[in-house]
């Protein structure tokens, strides 16, 4: 059994993985409204990681025998001013998540709940790769800059992610 103030902060991430799951699914929704089908697909891509890590956290919370509780969202943003632009934001919230995972994992320690701590681990790692892979899509949209036809090109590329569940 978990105390209430873990099970409450365990909670509210896991809403949060929810509601950055309907982040990348409405800026899934502005790149195909764009034709951009392939950043499209990164996020629905996006969309299903964010929806394994709120179902990790639900799995958990139940495992430790607290109640699983969701709660009201905020609705998303639906427009962005550019491709780029909508992928700072996705890094800016990616930095968000990884802070308030930061912030757990010091709560389960002063708690001396080991077992939560052991249990977040795999989010800072997790949260590593998130903060790399959209870093690494800014970085192609930053270079080709004024280069006609790379949107084009890049849009193929990220039409090829696929999901693959992360290892448990
Ligand atoms: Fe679940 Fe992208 O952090």
């Amino acid at each position: 059994m978990i105390n209430k103030e873990i099970a409450d902060a365990l909670n509210s991430q896991m809403n949060f993985e929810m509601y950055s799951a309907n982040i990348y699914m409405s800026m899934a929704s502005w790149f195909d409204a764009k034709n951009l089908t392939g950043c499209a697909n990164w996020m629905k891509i996006q969309y299903a990681e964010e929806m394994f890590h709120c179902t990790k956290f639900y799995n958990y919370i139940n495992e430790r025998g607290a109640r699983v509780l969701i709660d009201g969202m905020p609705a998303p943003a639906t427009e962005w001013d550019s491709p780029l632009a909508a992928f700072e934001t996705a890094l800016g919230h990616e930095q968000i998540v990884t802070s308030r995972i930061n912030d757990l994992v010091a709560q389960a320690i002063e708690a001396k709940d080991h077992a939560t701590v052991n249990f977040l681990q795999w989010f800072i790692g997790e949260q590593v790769e998130e903060e790399a892979s959209v870093d690494g899509v800014i970085q192609q949209l930053k270079l080709m800059e004024g280069a006609p036809g790379g949107l084009f090109m890049l849009d193929r590329e990220l039409g090829q992610r696929v999901f693959t569940p992360p290892a448990k």
